[in-house]
């Protein structure tokens, strides 16, 4: 079967080695790609880039339409909030991800707080504002710490969590007067703040039934002891050990289930991934601080290396709704992943610096996952033919017995690999590490 893969970072590539995995996979079309996940071309399966944009619905519906694609999996947010879903089903096409309506639950912060209040989900209080004075004068009546939120999307930067009133009126003036972030930031969310572990819930969700993923946690923090600006993500591991059975039955009931019924409530069923960020408190109360529609990157990575399943015969099923008639396996190993950044990510990218040791860490056993890279102009450089392309440029991934195995393993991947000015935390699954010390 023919698999159209939209999106070209890590959580992309770590998808097309997991669809490229399925017997039922002959060809996966990635759109734009890399050339790193071309590289999981096997015998049984060809992977080839698609030169298309990927906000050019149309071209992308026609050419599922002329290759008779089974089946299009959707990776970044941007497509899906645009639209891509609406445009595919009406033209009869398979694809997986919510419908543009849905999708406002990661693209709209306070349509997400409206969701969560209209639904009875436990979220952080808040308040949603437009002028600057009035956001101010909230500020000061709430007083610190607080947090300031852009509405609209902002590749993660659109968050501010204020120690001090000065960060937070500044916050506000960037965004509501600077304009910094454009529309996205036209609107801002100002929220109570929340203390306690994060952790990621994963579901795949068919309309009605949802499967849930094994549990997971990322390291948003750029610097060790998660300190620094917030990034897309510096390493995640799974599973979370802060989500126990019961704090996961919790979640289950109390979060996961009421939003996929209150988004069928209000005529949005949601098809695809629901990611529900977390905040779970001493207590094992877990509340929602956000909504994404599309799996988190680099929690895919970690996540599908512990997935023995058919990943297709999942996908199948949640755009078909018959994901109450699946099951999903996952290997009770634990998986890690360190991402390698470039120097100064996330204020700026890596371009053309020639990175080493990609072969030797997969030599150790780990599995790397490029999020930001591309092949060299000069080939002849050996093995070591990808540079840098990006803020995030590899996610070295490894499995281990338990958290310790799994983290010593990508570790070691990480220490063999090179770049200009790399950046990774030495740190990546600290709180599962110190849990697993403590009990034994
Ligand atoms: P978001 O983009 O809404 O996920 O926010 C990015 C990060 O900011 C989260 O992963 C948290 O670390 C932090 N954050 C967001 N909202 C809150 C909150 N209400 N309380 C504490 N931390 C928060
Ligand atoms: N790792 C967080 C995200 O994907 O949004």
């Amino acid at each position: 079967m023919h698999i159209l893969l939209i999106g070209n970072g890590g959580r992309e590539h770590a998808l097309a080695w997991k669809l490229a995995q399925s017997p039922q996979v002959s060809k996966i079309s990635v759109a734009p790609g890399s050339a790193a996940i071309v590289a999981e071309t096997s015998a049984a399966t060809r992977i080839e880039q698609l030169m298309l944009d990927i906000d050019d619905h149309q071209a992308l519906c026609n050419f599922a339409v002329e290759q008779q694609v089974h089946l299009t999996v959707v990776g970044p947010e941007l497509p899906l909030v645009a639209g891509i879903v609406d445009a595919f089903e009406t033209a009869g096409l398979r694809i997986l991800g919510p419908r543009a309506a849905a999708a406002q639950l990661e693209g709209s912060k306070a349509y997400a707080k409206e969701f969560m209040q209209r639904h009875s989900i436990p979220t952080a209080a808040h308040a949603t504002f437009q002028s600057a004075d009035k956001a101010h004068q909230y500020i000061d009546e709430r007083g610190v710490p607080i947090v300031v939120k852009a509405d609209g999307l902002a590749a993660g930067k659109g968050v501010v969590v204020a120690q001090t009133l000065i960060e937070a009126h500044a916050a506000v003036d960037a965004m509501l007067s600077d304009h910094s972030f454009g529309d996205a930031g036209a609107t801002v969310v100002i929220e109570e703040f929340l203390a306690g572990e994060e952790a990621s819930f994963i579901a795949l969700v068919d309309g009605q039934h949802c499967l849930p993923f094994a549990t997971s946690q990322d390291h948003k923090a750029r610097n060790e002891g998660d300190t620094g600006p917030n990034t897309g993500g510096m390493g995640a591991y799974s599973p979370a050990p802060v989500v126990t059975s019961e704090v996961e039955q919790h979640i289950l009931q109390d979060i996961v289930e009421p939003s996929v019924a209150g988004l069928n409530k209000d005529g949005t069923p949601f098809k695809g991934f629901l990611y529900v960020g977390l905040m779970i408190d001493s207590s094992g109360a877990a509340r929602v601080v956000e909504y994404n529609v599309r799996l988190g990157d680099p929690e895919t990575q970690p996540l599908l290396m512990r997935l023995n399943s058919d990943l297709l015969t999942m996908l199948d099923a949640a755009v078909d709704g018959k994901l109450d008639k699946i099951h999903a396996d996952w290997n009770p190993q634990c998986a890690l992943g360190v991402v390698l950044a470039a120097g100064d990510y996330p204020a700026s990218s890596g371009k053309g610096d020639s990175i080493k040791g990609i072969d030797e860490a997969e030599a150790l056993g780990c599995k790397v996952f490029h999020a930001g890279t591309k092949l060299a102009d000069n080939i002849d450089t050996g093995n070591d033919k990808f540079v840098t392309n990006g803020g995030r440029i590899l996610c070295v991934s490894a499995l281990g017995d338990d958290i310790v195995e799994a983290k010593k393993l990508a570790d070691k991947g990480a220490a063999a690999i090179n770049f200009s000015r790399m950046h990774y935390r030495r740190d990546i699954g600290y709180r599962a590490v110190a849990r697993l010390t403590e009990s034994a």
